[in-house]
Protein backbone atom coordinates (compact mmCIF):
# COMPACT_ATOMS: atom_id res chain seq x y z
CA UNK A 1 0.00 0.00 0.00
CA UNK A 2 0.96 3.72 -0.16
CA UNK A 3 1.26 4.79 3.19
CA UNK A 4 1.14 8.93 3.61
CA UNK A 5 3.96 9.97 5.55
CA UNK A 6 2.20 10.55 8.95
CA UNK A 7 -0.81 10.16 8.50
CA UNK A 8 -1.34 7.36 11.11
CA UNK A 9 -5.54 7.37 11.07
CA UNK A 10 -5.33 7.15 7.87
CA UNK A 11 -3.34 4.67 6.70
CA UNK A 12 -4.71 2.39 9.46
CA UNK A 13 -8.28 3.02 8.31
CA UNK A 14 -6.61 2.63 4.70
CA UNK A 15 -5.37 -0.61 5.41
CA UNK A 16 -8.38 -2.11 7.22
CA UNK A 17 -10.32 -0.80 4.46
CA UNK A 18 -7.83 -2.84 2.04
CA UNK A 19 -8.49 -5.90 4.04
CA UNK A 20 -11.92 -6.02 4.79
CA UNK A 21 -12.73 -6.25 1.20
CA UNK A 22 -10.91 -10.25 1.01
CA UNK A 23 -10.86 -12.88 3.49
CA UNK A 24 -8.14 -14.62 4.26
CA UNK A 25 -6.55 -16.33 7.57
CA UNK A 26 -3.73 -14.58 7.52
CA UNK A 27 -3.05 -10.87 6.58
CA UNK A 28 0.41 -8.89 6.40
CA UNK A 29 0.94 -5.46 5.89
CA UNK A 30 4.33 -3.17 5.13
CA UNK A 31 6.75 -1.91 7.40
CA UNK A 32 5.97 1.24 8.76
CA UNK A 33 2.79 1.22 7.34
CA UNK A 34 0.98 3.31 9.84
CA UNK A 35 3.58 6.05 10.39
CA UNK A 36 5.42 5.96 7.10
CA UNK A 37 8.85 5.51 5.99
CA UNK A 38 11.70 8.86 6.02
CA UNK A 39 11.70 9.97 9.97
CA UNK A 40 13.90 13.36 10.12
CA UNK A 41 15.56 12.17 13.25
CA UNK A 42 15.08 9.92 16.06
CA UNK A 43 13.05 12.04 17.94
CA UNK A 44 10.52 12.46 15.15
CA UNK A 45 10.74 8.68 14.98
CA UNK A 46 10.49 8.87 18.62
CA UNK A 47 7.20 10.94 18.58
CA UNK A 48 5.23 7.85 16.63
CA UNK A 49 6.27 4.77 19.11
CA UNK A 50 3.96 3.08 20.29
CA UNK A 51 3.76 0.79 22.64
CA UNK A 52 2.59 -3.55 22.01
CA UNK A 53 0.32 -4.65 23.09
CA UNK A 54 -1.74 -1.79 23.59
CA UNK A 55 -0.62 1.33 21.61
CA UNK A 56 -3.64 2.71 19.10
CA UNK A 57 -2.49 1.13 15.78
CA UNK A 58 -1.82 -2.48 17.41
CA UNK A 59 -5.78 -1.85 19.01
CA UNK A 60 -7.19 -1.13 15.68
CA UNK A 61 -5.52 -4.07 13.97
CA UNK A 62 -6.09 -6.65 16.88
CA UNK A 63 -9.61 -6.05 16.81
CA UNK A 64 -10.06 -6.45 12.89
CA UNK A 65 -8.04 -10.01 13.89
CA UNK A 66 -10.73 -10.90 16.94
CA UNK A 67 -13.73 -10.34 15.21
CA UNK A 68 -13.00 -11.55 11.71
CA UNK A 69 -11.00 -14.25 13.81
CA UNK A 70 -7.68 -14.06 11.34
CA UNK A 71 -3.84 -13.44 11.82
CA UNK A 72 -2.39 -10.44 11.19
CA UNK A 73 1.09 -8.92 10.90
CA UNK A 74 2.04 -5.23 10.94
CA UNK A 75 4.96 -2.96 11.22
CA UNK A 76 5.17 -0.07 13.22
CA UNK A 77 7.76 2.11 15.93
CA UNK A 78 7.56 0.68 18.79
CA UNK A 79 8.83 1.85 22.51
CA UNK A 80 10.17 -0.08 24.94
CA UNK A 81 11.33 2.46 27.36
CA UNK A 82 13.73 5.08 26.38
CA UNK A 83 14.29 2.25 23.14
CA UNK A 84 12.27 2.62 19.98
CA UNK A 85 12.75 -0.28 17.33
CA UNK A 86 11.90 -0.54 13.85
CA UNK A 87 8.95 -3.69 14.73
CA UNK A 88 6.42 -6.32 13.35
CA UNK A 89 3.77 -7.73 15.85
CA UNK A 90 1.33 -10.71 15.28
CA UNK A 91 -1.61 -10.86 16.55
CA UNK A 92 -4.64 -13.29 16.04
CA UNK A 93 -8.46 -14.01 17.18
CA UNK A 94 -7.63 -14.80 20.69
CA UNK A 95 -5.37 -11.48 20.72
CA UNK A 96 -1.48 -10.36 20.93
CA UNK A 97 1.28 -13.21 20.14
CA UNK A 98 4.48 -11.35 19.66
CA UNK A 99 6.97 -8.43 18.30
CA UNK A 100 9.82 -8.73 16.17
CA UNK A 101 12.74 -5.96 16.40
CA UNK A 102 14.30 -5.35 13.02
CA UNK A 103 17.90 -6.62 13.69
CA UNK A 104 19.45 -5.30 10.50
CA UNK A 105 18.97 -1.50 10.18
CA UNK A 106 18.60 -0.09 6.96
CA UNK A 107 20.80 3.12 6.26
CA UNK A 108 19.58 6.25 8.38
CA UNK A 109 17.51 3.48 10.28
CA UNK A 110 20.66 3.35 12.53
CA UNK A 111 19.86 7.12 13.34
CA UNK A 112 16.65 6.67 14.19
CA UNK A 113 15.87 3.41 15.68
CA UNK A 114 17.53 1.39 18.30
CA UNK A 115 18.54 -2.64 16.95
CA UNK A 116 16.49 -5.90 17.39
CA UNK A 117 17.91 -6.77 20.66
CA UNK A 118 16.13 -10.50 20.85
CA UNK A 119 16.37 -13.50 18.42
CA UNK A 120 14.50 -14.88 15.64
CA UNK A 121 11.59 -16.42 16.72
CA UNK A 122 8.83 -18.97 15.11
CA UNK A 123 5.45 -18.94 16.84
CA UNK A 124 2.19 -21.83 16.17
CA UNK A 125 -0.56 -19.93 13.89
CA UNK A 126 -2.95 -22.68 13.56
CA UNK A 127 -0.75 -26.09 12.36
CA UNK A 128 1.23 -23.35 10.55
CA UNK A 129 5.17 -22.39 12.02
CA UNK A 130 5.17 -18.90 11.27
CA UNK A 131 8.29 -16.60 11.36
CA UNK A 132 8.79 -12.61 10.95
CA UNK A 133 11.36 -10.55 9.66
CA UNK A 134 11.75 -7.45 8.45
CA UNK A 135 13.23 -5.69 5.02
CA UNK A 136 16.72 -5.22 4.93
CA UNK A 137 16.72 -8.38 6.86
CA UNK A 138 16.34 -10.11 3.38
CA UNK A 139 19.93 -9.40 2.19
CA UNK A 140 21.36 -11.31 4.97
CA UNK A 141 20.41 -15.00 4.54
CA UNK A 142 21.71 -15.79 7.67
CA UNK A 143 17.77 -14.42 8.67
CA UNK A 144 15.85 -16.63 6.72
CA UNK A 145 18.14 -19.57 7.74
CA UNK A 146 17.72 -19.22 11.08
CA UNK A 147 13.56 -18.94 10.91
CA UNK A 148 14.46 -22.15 8.81
CA UNK A 149 16.44 -23.58 11.60
CA UNK A 150 13.64 -22.58 14.00
CA UNK A 151 11.22 -24.61 12.25
CA UNK A 152 9.24 -21.69 10.13
CA UNK A 153 6.88 -22.60 7.01
CA UNK A 154 6.60 -19.42 6.42
CA UNK A 155 7.74 -16.09 6.89
CA UNK A 156 6.05 -12.66 6.92
CA UNK A 157 8.68 -10.11 5.83
CA UNK A 158 6.63 -6.53 6.18
CA UNK A 159 8.67 -4.32 3.56
CA UNK A 160 9.45 -0.40 2.37
CA UNK A 161 11.80 -1.33 -0.23
CA UNK A 162 14.17 1.18 -1.77
CA UNK A 163 16.26 -0.82 -3.89
CA UNK A 164 15.45 -3.28 -6.84
CA UNK A 165 16.93 -6.41 -5.66
CA UNK A 166 14.61 -8.19 -3.32
CA UNK A 167 12.12 -9.26 -4.65
CA UNK A 168 13.61 -11.80 -6.90
CA UNK A 169 16.04 -12.64 -3.93
CA UNK A 170 13.98 -14.23 -2.35
CA UNK A 171 12.72 -16.27 -4.80
CA UNK A 172 15.91 -17.81 -4.03
CA UNK A 173 16.03 -17.21 -0.36
CA UNK A 174 12.89 -19.56 -0.20
CA UNK A 175 13.85 -22.09 -2.71
CA UNK A 176 17.53 -22.03 -0.26
CA UNK A 177 15.41 -22.72 2.62
CA UNK A 178 12.09 -24.60 1.34
CA UNK A 179 9.94 -22.02 2.55
CA UNK A 180 6.57 -19.89 1.75
CA UNK A 181 7.24 -16.03 2.08
CA UNK A 182 5.39 -12.71 1.87
CA UNK A 183 6.70 -9.92 1.04
CA UNK A 184 4.37 -6.87 1.74
CA UNK A 185 5.72 -3.97 0.52
CA UNK A 186 5.10 0.20 0.19
CA UNK A 187 4.18 1.75 -2.93
CA UNK A 188 4.61 5.63 -3.77
CA UNK A 189 6.94 8.32 -1.97
CA UNK A 190 8.19 9.68 0.83
CA UNK A 191 8.89 13.59 0.06
CA UNK A 192 10.10 15.42 3.17
CA UNK A 193 10.82 18.52 1.34
CA UNK A 194 14.56 20.09 0.67
CA UNK A 195 15.52 17.39 -1.18
CA UNK A 196 14.64 14.75 0.97
CA UNK A 197 12.76 12.34 -0.83
CA UNK A 198 12.65 8.22 -0.67
CA UNK A 199 10.37 6.33 -3.31
CA UNK A 200 9.51 2.85 -2.90
CA UNK A 201 9.45 -0.38 -5.37
CA UNK A 202 5.94 -2.24 -4.43
CA UNK A 203 5.94 -5.68 -6.45
CA UNK A 204 4.28 -7.31 -3.03
CA UNK A 205 4.96 -10.83 -3.35
CA UNK A 206 4.35 -14.41 -2.16
CA UNK A 207 6.93 -16.64 -2.78
CA UNK A 208 7.07 -20.41 -2.90
CA UNK A 209 9.19 -23.30 -1.31
CA UNK A 210 10.53 -24.14 -4.54
CA UNK A 211 11.24 -20.11 -5.95
CA UNK A 212 7.84 -20.10 -7.40
CA UNK A 213 6.22 -16.48 -7.51
CA UNK A 214 2.91 -17.42 -6.25
CA UNK A 215 1.61 -13.80 -7.08
CA UNK A 216 3.04 -10.48 -7.83
CA UNK A 217 1.53 -6.87 -7.49
CA UNK A 218 2.32 -4.14 -9.75
CA UNK A 219 4.53 -1.29 -8.75
CA UNK A 220 2.25 1.60 -7.84
CA UNK A 221 -1.01 0.58 -6.58
CA UNK A 222 -2.79 -0.54 -3.32
CA UNK A 223 -2.98 -4.20 -3.74
CA UNK A 224 -4.58 -7.37 -2.01
CA UNK A 225 -3.89 -10.54 -3.36
CA UNK A 226 -4.65 -14.41 -1.37
CA UNK A 227 -3.13 -17.02 -2.44
CA UNK A 228 -3.62 -20.59 -0.71
CA UNK A 229 -0.48 -22.28 0.30
CA UNK A 230 0.16 -26.33 1.86
CA UNK A 231 2.23 -25.29 4.59
CA UNK A 232 2.83 -28.65 4.97
CA UNK A 233 5.36 -28.09 1.23
CA UNK A 234 7.94 -26.25 3.14
CA UNK A 235 8.39 -29.47 5.38
CA UNK A 236 9.80 -31.26 2.81
CA UNK A 237 13.91 -30.15 2.63
CA UNK A 238 14.23 -32.70 0.17
CA UNK A 239 15.60 -31.09 -3.19
CA UNK A 240 15.95 -34.46 -4.61
CA UNK A 241 16.40 -38.24 -3.21
CA UNK A 242 19.48 -37.26 -2.05
CA UNK A 243 19.79 -33.63 -0.67
CA UNK A 244 18.37 -32.35 2.29
CA UNK A 245 18.44 -28.24 2.25
CA UNK A 246 18.90 -28.13 5.67
CA UNK A 247 20.62 -31.70 7.14
CA UNK A 248 23.30 -31.28 3.56
CA UNK A 249 24.66 -28.14 5.09
CA UNK A 250 28.49 -28.41 6.03
CA UNK A 251 28.51 -25.87 9.39
CA UNK A 252 32.30 -26.78 9.60
CA UNK A 253 33.24 -25.98 6.56
CA UNK A 254 31.50 -22.34 6.97
CA UNK A 255 32.57 -21.27 10.81
CA UNK A 256 33.82 -17.66 9.93
CA UNK A 257 30.11 -17.19 8.90
CA UNK A 258 29.49 -17.33 12.82
CA UNK A 259 32.62 -15.24 13.92
CA UNK A 260 32.58 -11.76 11.16
CA UNK A 261 35.46 -10.48 12.81
CA UNK A 262 37.75 -12.86 12.37
CA UNK A 263 37.98 -12.38 8.71
CA UNK A 264 41.39 -14.76 7.65
C1 LIG B 1 14.56 -1.26 4.38
O1 LIG B 1 15.07 -2.06 5.14
N1 LIG B 1 13.46 -0.63 4.70
C2 LIG B 1 15.17 -0.99 3.08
Amino acid sequence: MNCLFGQVDRNINRALELLTGVTADLYVLPELFNTGYLFNDRAEASGYAEICPGGKTFNALDEFASVRKCYLVAGFVEEDGDKIYNASFITGPDGYIATYRKIHLFNEEKLWFDAGNKPFFVVNVGSVRVGLMICFDWIFPESMRTLALLGADLVCHSANLVLPFCQNAMLTRCLENSLFAITANRTGCDDRGNNRQLAFTGMSQITGPRGEQLCRADRDSDCVQVVDINPYQARNKFLNQYNDLLADRRPDFYKLVNDPLNRN
